[in-house]
């Protein structure tokens, strides 16, 4: 075989973080080796699913008559997330804090718009990035609301349930950062505890006010 043909294997040979230049190289490798079920998020994920049923199953009432129950979820909402001031402010300068601070503000105004005054819950004190996870991932719930809500025939919905500045990106970047975490670290156990305290803090919130029934 001609020389100029032969494959180069030097070490001058380009390789693939020319194309992720901001991503480590042994990040970005293991991402793309690991098939995505086995990837940190969707692990995280499949072990938040009890905390999901039991959010749902604490909300059903909010679903079922969306307009009888609106203050109350409104409240607990704001309640809840008022407990992720901390990471919101360790976030500050990063794309996921101003997202979840665009959360913050549209149910702030929600219920000041409505004459409610929340009752505070116990801060949330794990890793900023279990808030993040679980305060943008439940945006994805909060677009099925509104597309519920529609289908009731509801119009001039809150803040909350419309697209908010940031958002949609920001839960990209968290999905990537979660995918760059082994599973199998010990950051990924200090995650999968502090995203199940974040839905606690969630669950707190919604058990501590009274609904209108
Ligand atoms: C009635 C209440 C709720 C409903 C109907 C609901 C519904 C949903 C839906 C449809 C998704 C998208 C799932 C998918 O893409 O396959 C989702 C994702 C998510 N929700 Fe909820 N949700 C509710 C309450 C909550 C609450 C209270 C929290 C906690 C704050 C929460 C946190 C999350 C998270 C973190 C995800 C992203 C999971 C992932 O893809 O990794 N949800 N939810």
């Amino acid at each position: 075989m001609p020389m100029a043909l032969a494959p180069r294997l030097d070490s001058a040979a380009p390789t693939h973080t020319h194309l992720f230049p901001a991503a480590n190289d042994a990040t970005v490798s293991q991402a793309i080796r690991t098939p995505a079920a086995e990837r940190f998020r969707h692990v995280l994920r499949a072990a938040m699913i009890p905390h999901h049923d039991a959010a749902e199953f604490l909300f059903d009432r909010f679903m079922h008559d969306p307009e009888t129950h609106m203050d109350w979820f409104l409240s607990t909402q704001l309640a809840a997330t008022w407990a992720f001031v901390e990471p919101m402010r360790a976030l500050a300068g990063d794309d996921l804090g101003q997202a979840m601070l665009a959360v913050l503000n549209a149910l702030e105004a929600d219920c000041a718009r409505r004459g409610l005054t929340p009752t505070p819950v116990a801060p949330y004190q794990g890793s900023a990035l279990a808030a993040a996870y679980v305060l943008l991932g439940a945006r994805l719930g909060a677009t099925m609301m509104q597309r519920h809500m529609e289908s009731l025939g509801m119009t001039a919905l809150p803040a909350f349930f419309t697209k908010l500045d940031g958002v949609g990106d920001a839960w990209k970047t968290v999905v990537e950062r979660l995918d760059a975490i082994d599973p199998t670290s010990a950051e990924a156990a200090t995650l999968t505890t502090d995203a199940t305290a974040a839905f606690k803090i969630f669950e707190l919130a919604a058990t501590a006010a009274p609904p209108q029934d």
